[in-house]
């Protein structure tokens, strides 16, 4: 069933009224088989409220979010119940980007393999993916972008 534009609008003013924070499950969109989240403010820093994204509430969790500006595409992975990881999703080889393979990344290119945490499995790259500093705070994880 096609909803309304009134009544999606209707349902962004509820959520927003509950303090849902500026990102959006973007439905019917999958990357390299990841759930993908769109996250509007790209000022530096992004706060990511952990019951809004189910995925990251395990660990081995990862989405993709959609961040404005340069910065693009981010995974954001759940290494362990209190570590993050947020990475650039080019291989550092000749960057292609990576899927999520059995608990890992792969490179469709030419097989590069690399952890959850962005350090490198096996090449032909030899650097571990870009990451970006994170920072677990219980209900929440930051992540500086520069
Ligand atoms: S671009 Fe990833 S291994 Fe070549």
């Amino acid at each position: 069933m096609i909803e309304s534009r009134r009544g999606f609008l209707k349902k962004i003013g509820a959520l927003l009224a509950l303090g849902v924070p500026a990102a959006a499950l973007l439905d019917g969109c999958a990357s390299a088989g990841l759930p993908v989240y769109r996250y509007d403010n790209s000022g530096g820093r992004i706060d990511l409220y952990l019951r809004w994204y189910p995925e990251l509430m395990t660990t081995g969790g990862v989405i993709e979010l959609l961040v404005g500006g340069e910065t693009g595409s981010i995974y954001v992975a759940r290494v362990s119940f209190s570590r993050f990881a947020a990475l650039s999703p080019e291989c550092t080889s000749d960057g292609c980007k990576v899927k999520l393979e059995k608990n890992s990344f792969r490179c469709p290119c030419d097989g590069s393999t690399y952890y959850l945490d962005g350090s490198m499995t096996s090449g032909p790259a030899n650097e571990p993916l870009r990451s970006f500093r994170t920072q677990f705070l219980d209900t929440s994880v930051r992540i500086f972008l520069s």
